[in-house]
């Protein structure tokens, strides 16, 4: 293709599925799928080009690899630019029209897109591979779906399996799988209320579950093994850019093989990590004290033992509020009943003072009656004292010009007077 028709049939993917939003890829000829700049995910390109080059158990150029939630198909394409034969599955058109439309503007007949559910891929359907990715895919994914891919992944791998993921390290729930407990946490994907087209257009999102569940360290590490992988280990270098919760576990098929030179029974017969809060010494595990030494115990031991530390302290934190509230409310219960007792005696001062007020007022009522009598007969007594009053009075006045007039005819001349 000329430059131009690159671009242009590019830029028509893109109006009919969408831009690129992840993997930013160099088409040819200086045209590039998002721009000529360094995007993200070309570091976890780089990361497992690296890795897969420097343990895988052929040269990449004869790599059959399995791509797992491929997206726009960055690492698969990449291993096809080294020559390897890949499959990249990714549940999503949109995506995967970009991932065949970059694959087969570089020519990379070797590789193959696939629209699939990764947690149906099996050997069945895709045949075995020396590599199985499943990068940035896991977290996605829900219990039991994630034992079941493991399971499924390790069914179909000859060699490694590349698990680049977040994980719990806070631990909420215990899921039980087959018989086994596993520790993690429920992380929500999608709401409930989304419809299967708004679960689709939410491309980096889980295919249609509503809730993935990441899981802590040692119980991936333990899913992975009993899937049927030999051996687990953290991949340290080649580096990755560190989320602090996320990292590139490396899950290997191998063969079992017993012990030469101590043939002797019971060595290492429970080979899986102890489940986080049943943690036993290493040295449990052999009968052997030096075994658990801190400098030699993986780290992942101190972080679930720290987490559970945080989780045990924030339990004792609430068990303590409760235990406050349940003093108050038993002080209020006590408050409440010493309430209730003051309410039934004064019901019941109430009830008795019902009568007695009964029987004032009718005690006031006859008062009342008497003081009006009693007014009654003080102003006819009133009345009568003021008319023998005015009688008496008048009767004076009389009896006075009588006694004048008497006088006045006793007066004799002086000469009729006697001396006394
Ligand atoms: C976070 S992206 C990671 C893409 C790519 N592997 C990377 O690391 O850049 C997750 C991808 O997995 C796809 N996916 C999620 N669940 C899937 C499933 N059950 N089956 C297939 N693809 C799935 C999503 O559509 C999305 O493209």
């Amino acid at each position: 293709m000329t430059p131009d028709e690159l671009i242009r049939r590019r830029d028509d993917v893109a109006a009919e599925h969408g831009p690129w939003v992840g993997h930013n890829i160099h088409l040819g000829h200086g045209v590039y799928t998002i721009a000529e700049r360094v995007v993200g995910a070309e570091n976890t390109a780089k990361h497992l080009l690296d890795l897969i080059g420097a343990i895988a158990r052929k040269p990449v150029d004869r790599l059959r690899i399995l791509d797992l939630g491929c997206s726009e198909g960055l690492y698969a394409i990449e291993f096809g630019l080294h020559g390897a034969e890949v499959v990249g599955v990714e549940g999503r058109s949109a995506p995967l029209a970009r991932a065949r439309f970059a694959a087969e503007a570089l020519g990379l007949e070797r590789v193959r897109f696939e629209q699939g559910d990764a947690r149906e891929a099996t050997e069945a359907r895709y045949g075995r591979f020396d590599v199985i990715l499943n990068c940035g895919l896991l977290y996605h994914l829900d219990a039991p779906d994630i034992f079941r891919v493991f399971e499924n992944m390790a069914g179909m791998c000859d060699d490694l399996a590349i698990v680049e993921t977040h994980y719990a390290q806070a631990i909420a729930e215990r899921y039980e799988y087959k018989g086994e407990e596993y520790f993690g946490v429920s992380r929500r994907e999608h709401e409930d209320a989304a419809d299967a087209t708004v679960r689709a257009a939410r491309e980096w999102a889980s295919l249609d579950n509503a809730y993935s569940f990441w899981m802590a360290k040692p119980s991936l590490v333990n899913a992975l093994v009993r899937s049927g992988f030999a051996a687990v280990t953290e991949c340290l270098y080649p580096a990755i850019l560190s989320y602090g919760d996320r990292e590139t576990f490396i899950a290997r098929k191998g063969e079992a093989r017993p012990l030469k030179a101590v043939p002797l029974p019971g060595i290492f017969t429970d080979r899986f990590l102890p489940p986080v809060e049943t943690r036993r010494p290493l040295s449990d595990w052999v009968g052997q004290d030096h075994v658990d030494n801190p400098a030699t115990t993986p780290r992942y031991f101190d972080t679930t033992t720290r987490d559970l530390d945080v989780m045990r302290r924030r339990l004792d934190t609430m068990d303590g509020r409760f235990d406050a509230v349940d003093q108050r409310l038993d002080g209020l219960e006590g408050e409440v009943g010493a309430i209730e007792a003051r309410v039934t005696a004064i019901g019941q001062r109430l009830d008795e003072a019902v009568p007695q007020i009964g029987r004032l007022a009718g005690e006031t009522e006859r008062l009342a009656a008497y003081t009006e009598s009693l007014q009654g007969s003080m102003n006819d007594w009133l009345k009568g004292l003021w008319t023998a009053l005015n009688t008496a009075t008048a009767e004076l006045g009389r009896t006075r010009e009588e006694i004048e007039r008497v006088r006045i005819a006793q007066r004799r001349p002086w000469f009729m007077r006697r001396r006394s």
